[in-house]
């Protein structure tokens, strides 16, 4: 077996270079003779040149006189090659460090192989691999080729057959069922599809079964395949899934394609779910859900998963990508679909607020760091390392953006001719675009700009008020980020509402469109000074810079009609409170707490938003907002002051929150609905506050009668908060020893919540704990990614957090590069600090890559962070 050193293998892959492959794949038949050490592949490939080609691939070291033939260049890792033949005759490959080249005929061929590949030593989870005894495959992006010799991207697309050999009862792939009988089964997808989406799941699963009849009357069989211990925690996804599959018909026009479509959940997997035709793979924790073992937030992440995973199949699936610098052209657009998916099925300001809390916390701090990236980047070593929140969650903002600007007819018909004219293809997002050109009319050269310019853009707000006319000026300024020194106007749509002082609307919104550096916008014949509330509904991902002053802020929070600027307000308010807090030692201002106090008992208000209302900037929020300011945060301190803000915003709520606690508690047998999982939310954040000043009474009362996880988990979470809870702990462990799911929580939130100076030994404890199974992604994410996101636990002074971190990093690199790779972004903001941990940072980092074989995936990280 040939294992090529992936440091040597490092190398640049660029945009600008993308031609066609050499060949056309019109089929693709594969045998799986599975064997947990050595399972054989055998596939029967049938190619033909590719007219659109560029006359020659690359034949560099290729031997003289097969120079002059036309060549075969396959990808191939970690394979074993026993043979292979084209057309039926002995062929003789030269394997390379990225697969082999072989010299082929000049015409139509059949290209047969057969390798050996080992799934019980895959325990990096990418290609065919084993977990709990179950064969499983992930191949996005680029795993494919480590199962057979193919052209592994995403530009060559074929239907596939394949035949599954093995003893196990359950034998999957993907497309329509086929034949099958004793010890084997047969697929084929008739779709087309790139190599990417290829799976195969074998093993003792139990299923929990479904159908779905499709606006034009096809009945689809649905299955989600599961260990049969967990057969009673899948009627919520399932659920979820037909919503979903009905929801794509009705808003989007979208049917399913085929007879099955089948979900499978495993235990050992690197992310959340993989949309492989017609059989999804999934992370258990994103499917798996019972009122006793899950919360609330986990049911609304899996029906957004469900939701995500099925409209790849038209967004990725049908229409791909044509290389892998365009994965936010099915990304983007697929988060942009699953969020209006929930939008429609929940609150949508609620939802509104949550994803952009999510892009905030993730794409925001990746936007302002070493690690910023276009949402189309340019070029990368290793394509894992951008499955990102830019490409995914900031690719979904500049769809938002772009249904702004045309209006949602204009976007109704932009997707229908995607639809109609890209079916079956792989394209890029200048396809995209050009259909909303052509369907709108509209030239968007300046918009595409918001796929190559990375950075998050500062638009500042100026007001002026004479004669009547009330005048905005917006001006614009995007930072300078890694490789890209300068930084060119964007279209910002930006939504504005005016209100008079009595709180009426006297302009209701309106989507001003910036293009130029700065520009002026005037609204006319006014009786009074307005005050405007602008980017309302987070119209663009941009920092807004306004220097209002605290009245106008406070008059927003109590009267503005848009829900999503009412919440910003005050959350602005909180955030500079806290932030006078941290710099001046100022005590924060009674009116914004008399304000929330109003703002919570209202009972015109959904609960949920009330929440969301109660809940403060994040530890992580604020670093970045000192470090904006030119201040250099203090980790600690920032949980401190955060901590005595919520103490004194308790104090100050005091009557209140107790009645609301009782008024939002939901009464009678758990249900996962959006208005009963709202008020849930309203009463875990007043317990929280309530815990800060009661000694935890009722939070130990909460737990001791919770008979669901949301309510037990919120009652745990608190006394773990306030440093009360190892009586709980211990029963929590009794309890849910058994029960993977919960666990990672229990691990999850001893490290997340511990006090700064607990948090790294609390940390250290868990990783000795015999649950610990670290080549687990999930429980390795649950302790490790858990503290990390610990800010005053990980940014100890003494450096024991980051070295912590770095440890378990170098150590399941080997075992794991896609997992360490991701969670080494723990130390993206190192620059943001002080000299001491800048260097105890630099120091770790520095650590990891000298670590002996470091991964391509995790050497390109740590040096892009270190850069
Ligand atoms: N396409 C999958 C999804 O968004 C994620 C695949 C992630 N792959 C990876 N190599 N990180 O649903
Ligand atoms: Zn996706």
């Amino acid at each position: 077996m040939r294992d090529a050193s992936p440091q040597s293998a490092a190398e640049t892959v660029y945009l600008k270079d993308y031609a066609p492959f050499s060949h056309l794949v019109d089929k693709v038949e594969l045998v799986f003779r599975l064997h947990p050490t050595a399972t054989r592949v055998v596939s029967r490939i049938s190619f033909r040149p590719n007219p659109a080609a560029p006359a020659k691939p690359d034949t560099e070291g290729l031997p003289q006189p097969d120079r002059e033939k036309p060549q075969l260049v396959l990808h191939g890792e970690k394979l074993k090659l026993i043979g292979a033949r084209i057309d039926g005759k002995a062929a003789s490959p030269r394997l390379t460090k990225t697969g082999l080249v072989c010299a082929v005929p000049d015409k139509p061929f059949v290209w047969e192989a057969e390798v050996e590949i080992n799934p019980s030593e895959n325990t990096a989870l990418e290609g065919l691999y084993m977990s709990n005894g179950m064969y499983c495959t992930q191949c996005e992006a680029e795993g494919f080729r480590k199962i057979t010799y193919y052209p592994d991207r995403p530009d060559v697309m074929a239907p596939f057959s394949v035949r599954i050999e093995g003893d196990l009862p359950v034998l999957l792939s993907n497309g329509n069922p086929g034949k099958k009988g004793e010890g084997f089964a047969e697929w084929h997808d008739p779709w087309k599809k790139p190599a990417y989406l290829f799976a195969l799941v074998a093993g003792d699963l139990a299923c929990h079964r479904d159908s779905f009849a499709t606006a034009s009357g096809r009945k689809v069989g649905l299955g989600i395949w599961v260990r049969e211990a967990d057969i009673g925690k899948c009627a919520f996804a399932m659920d979820a899934l037909k919503r979903s599959m009905a929801w794509d018909e009705k808003v989007y026009g979208r049917e399913y394609d085929l007879d099955v479509f089948n979900i499978v959940a495993v235990d050992d997997f690197n992310m959340g779910a993989m949309e492989n035709k017609g059989l999804n793979i999934f992370n258990s924790s994103a499917v798996l859900a019972s009122p006793e073992t899950a919360t609330d937030a986990n049911y609304e992440r899996i029906e957004s998963i469900i939701a995500h995973e099925y409209f790849h199949n038209w967004t990725g699936n049908r229409i791909t990508c044509r290389d892998w610098f365009q994965l936010c052209l099915k990304e983007g657009l697929t988060v942009y679909r699953d969020q209006q998916f929930s939008a429609d099925e929940r609150s949508a300001p609620v939802q509104r607020i949550n994803d952009v809390l999510a892009l905030r916390a993730r794409q925001f701090r990746e936007d302002n760091g070493p690690l910023a990236h276009p949402v189309r980047p340019e070029s990368f070593v290793e394509i894992n390392n951008f499955y990102t929140a830019t490409v995914y969650e900031k690719g979904a903002e500049l769809i938002g953006m772009l249904r702004r600007l045309v209006g949602a007819e204009g976007y109704a018909k932009a997707l229908d001719l995607y639809f109609k004219r890209h079916d079956g293809q792989a394209c890029t997002i200048e396809d995209w675009l050009k259909v909303f050109e052509d369907a709108c009319g509209r030239d968007l050269s300046q918009f595409k700009l918001w796929y190559s310019q990375a950075g998050t853009p500062r638009v500042k707000v100026e007001e002026s008020w004479a004669d009547g006319t009330f005048t905005l000026t917006l001006s614009q300024k995007t930072p300078t980020t890694p490789g890209q020194p300068e930084k060119r106007p964007l279209v910002i749509p930006v939504a504005v509402g005016l209100l008079a002082r009595d709180g009426s609307e006297v302009v209701p919104t309106t989507v001003l469109e910036l293009t130029e550096t700065r520009q002026s916008f005037r609204f006319k014949d006014l009786a009074e000074r307005p005050v405007a509330s602008v980017l309302r509904g987070f119209s663009a991902p941009v920092i807004l810079e306004r220097s209002h002053d605290a009245a106008d802020r406070l008059f927003l929070f109590i009267h503005d009609t848009d829900p999503f600027n009412r919440w910003e307000a005050g959350r602005a308010l909180a955030k500079d409170a806290l932030l006078s807090k941290l710099r001046y030692g100022t005590e924060p201002d009674k009116a914004y707490f008399a304000a929330l106090g109003d703002l919570i008992r209202d009972l015109e208000l959904d609960p949920a938003f009330r929440a969301l209302c109660l809940a403060l900037p994040s530890q992580d929020d604020i670093a970045q907002a000192l470090h904006d300011r030119g201040v250099v945060p203090d980790p600690v301190a920032i949980y401190r002051a955060r901590r005595e803000f919520s103490e004194a915003m308790a104090a100050a709520l005091q009557p209140r929150l107790a009645a609301l606690y009782e008024y939002a508690r939901v009464e009678g047998p758990y249900s996962p609905d959006a208005a009963s999982a709202g008020k849930r939310a309203l009463a875990a954040a007043t317990l929280s506050l309530l815990t800060l000043v009661d000694g935890g009474h009722r939070a130990r009362a909460q737990f001791d009668a919770a008979d669901n996880m949301t309510e037990q988990f919120g009652a745990l979470s608190a006394l773990v908060s306030i440093g009360s809870a190892e009586d709980e702990l211990s029963r929590f462990y009794g309890q849910w020893k058994t029960d993977r799911l919960v666990l990672d929580k229990w691990f999850g939130l001893q490290v997340g919540l511990a006090a700064p100076e607990a948090a790294a030994e609390t940390a250290k404890a868990l990783t000795q704990h015999p649950d610990f199974s670290w080549k687990t992604p999930n429980r390795f994410r649950a302790v490790i990614g858990g503290f990390a996101a610990n800010p005053a636990g990980f940014h100890d002074p003494s450096g024991a957090g980051y070295r912590l971190v770095a440890d378990w990093l170098i150590k399941l690199d080997p075992v794991n590069p896609q997992t360490t790779a991701r969670m080494s972004t723990a130390f993206e903001t190192w620059r943001r600090y002080d000299d001491d941990r800048r260097a105890l940072m630099r120091e770790e980092l520095e650590r990891i890559l000298a670590a002996k074989d470091l991964s391509r995936d995790t050497a390109e990280m740590v040096s892009r962070i270190l850069a």
